[in-house]
């Protein structure tokens, strides 16, 4: 274990000139013109598994290719398999005046690197992937046999990756996955993230008359839709902060008291979390703290808003339609299906007669809960622990990873979750960066994780 860890300390400043190489891709899913984009930089991936002594490969899909790379099997013993999963596609970078320094040139300042997919998820996956470079280059043997799983369309919904896993079911049956694409909650405090919110879309599009109408002429005698749509969302939320559609609670698994105690043991200082976010004051459900709002209770949100005029100076008119887009986090045991109909069911009931309601369900993804107390989990907790030089705490999150569930389905794997984001790494947000201390953590933790699940750990 030393010589692992003096390679990968010896090799530092090489490893961070390859997540820039990795990070200058615009791999934005997202936007069709960067098809290109995302190949060559699923390529240059698989050339660098390939150099570093990875049996690896591009698998086509009808999207965008999944990078697929083992380690060296072991010949007539039989070793644990494990998968690591990750993706190298990247939100888009949008709004560019916002950043200090263009998106896909990465740029070093302090101990952080600055680029779009920097911490999500291009430098905590291949962290693990350094990790095992060091495995393989100092001869060091793996308790495990490994196979990483890299996909293209995380951000996008990974489109190809459950048919993937179907088709590959055999080759990637696994003890567990392993998965750093999430968050901890403070710089040097490690967690494992026990359960994700799942997550259901929708659109809803209000339709009045048949063309944008003077305002002057004919206002007040038909209904305006954006107003309509405003009326019809505020009904979305009750004053206690609560998603007022019928059935929305049914099936909410509540915290436990211990998950309680020990979400409250987490640091957190709503003033200063107040200011982090430039909001005037925080708001949230009643009678649950910051952490379980964000982490274990479902949410109704609105992504985006349009209608009628948005160009420079005024425009008077009644605009022919509304439309806004919608999110729903989950939390165990919500099923996406479900939620759906009961919003869908809701919205059409509340609608107003004055304008036509087109309603369209998007993708969904399952909550995930896992036992924190299972031997993964234990061994993935000391991991951490050699890592990070301190105790870990158990975490649940807010954001999604619809995959996890469908490892659990089809592979019937479970996933340990290690995240490596800072709450400040600004993911999804202009000038995202990854911080290079928790990009070294991380090479340690995929170097310690393995023998420790394998249990071969000293
Ligand atoms: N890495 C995030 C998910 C995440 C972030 C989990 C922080 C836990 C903590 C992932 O790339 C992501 O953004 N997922 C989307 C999923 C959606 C597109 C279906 C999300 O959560 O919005
Ligand atoms: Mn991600």
């Amino acid at each position: 274990m030393n010589s692992i860890r003096d390679y990968l300390a010896a090799n530092e400043a090489r490893f961070v000139d390859e997540l820039c190489a990795y990070v200058r891709f615009p791999s934005v899913s997202a936007q069709p013109n960067h098809r290109a984009d995302l190949q060559a930089c699923a390529d240059w991936l698989r050339q660098h598994c390939q150099a570093i002594g990875l049996e690896a490969s591009l698998c086509p899909t009808s999207g965008h290719p999944i990078v697929l790379a083992r380690t060296p099997r072991s010949r007539g013993r039989n070793k644990p398999h494990y998968v690591v999963y990750g993706h190298y596609d990247v939100q888009p970078p949008e709004p560019f005046e916002l950043w200090k320094s263009a998106p896909f040139e990465p740029r070093i300042e302090g101990r952080s690197l600055y680029g779009r997919g920097a911490s999500d998820n291009k430098g905590q996956h291949l962290a693990h992937i350094n990790a095992v470079e060091a495995y393989l280059r100092t001869g060091t043997e793996l308790p495990c046999d490994l196979t990483f799983v890299i996909e293209g369309e995380e951000e996008v919904g990974s489109r190809s990756l459950a048919e993937f896993l179907k088709e590959r079911r055999q080759d990637l049956r696994c003890e567990a996955v392993v998965v750093s694409d999430n968050g901890m909650p403070a710089p040097g405090l490690p967690a494992l993230t026990y359960a994700l919110r799942g997550v259901a879309a929708l659109e809803i599009k209000l339709v009045g008359p048949n063309r944008d109408l003077h305002s002057g002429i004919f206002g007040g005698s038909v209904d305006n839709p954006a107003m309509a749509l405003c009326q019809l969302l505020a009904q979305m939320r009750d004053r206690r902060g609560r998603v007022a559609v019928p059935g929305f609670y049914d099936d909410v698994l509540p915290l436990t008291s211990y998950e309680r105690k020990q979400l409250a043991r987490l640091p957190f200082n709503a003033k200063s979390y107040a200011r982090f976010l430039g909001v005037p004051q925080l708001y949230g459900e009643r009678g649950h703290t910051s952490w379980e709002q964000r982490s274990a209770r479902p949410t109704f949100e609105i992504n985006g808003l349009t209608s009628g005029y948005q160009g420079e100076g005024s425009k008077t008119i009644v605009p022919s339609w509304a439309s806004a887009k919608i999110t729903v986090r989950l939390v165990p045991n919500q099923q996406p299906a479900r939620i759906l109909r009961l919003v869908k069911k809701h919205l059409e009931h509340l609608c107003p007669p004055t304008v036509r309601a087109e309603i369209k369900t998007g993708h969904g993804g399952q909550p995930y809960l896992f036992s924190p107390t299972s031997p993964a989990a234990q061994a993935g907790l000391r991991a951490l622990k050699t890592a990070f030089g301190r105790d870990p705490v158990l975490l649940r999150e807010g954001g999604s990873i619809p995959i996890v569930t469908d490892f659990k389905r089809i592979l019937g794997a479970d996933t340990l979750l290690l995240g490596l984001a800072l709450p400040d790494d600004n993911a999804h947000s202009p000038n995202e960066k990854f911080n290079l201390d928790n990009y070294a953590a991380g090479m340690r933790l995929g170097a310690a994780l393995w023998p420790e699940l394998a249990g071969t750990a000293a």
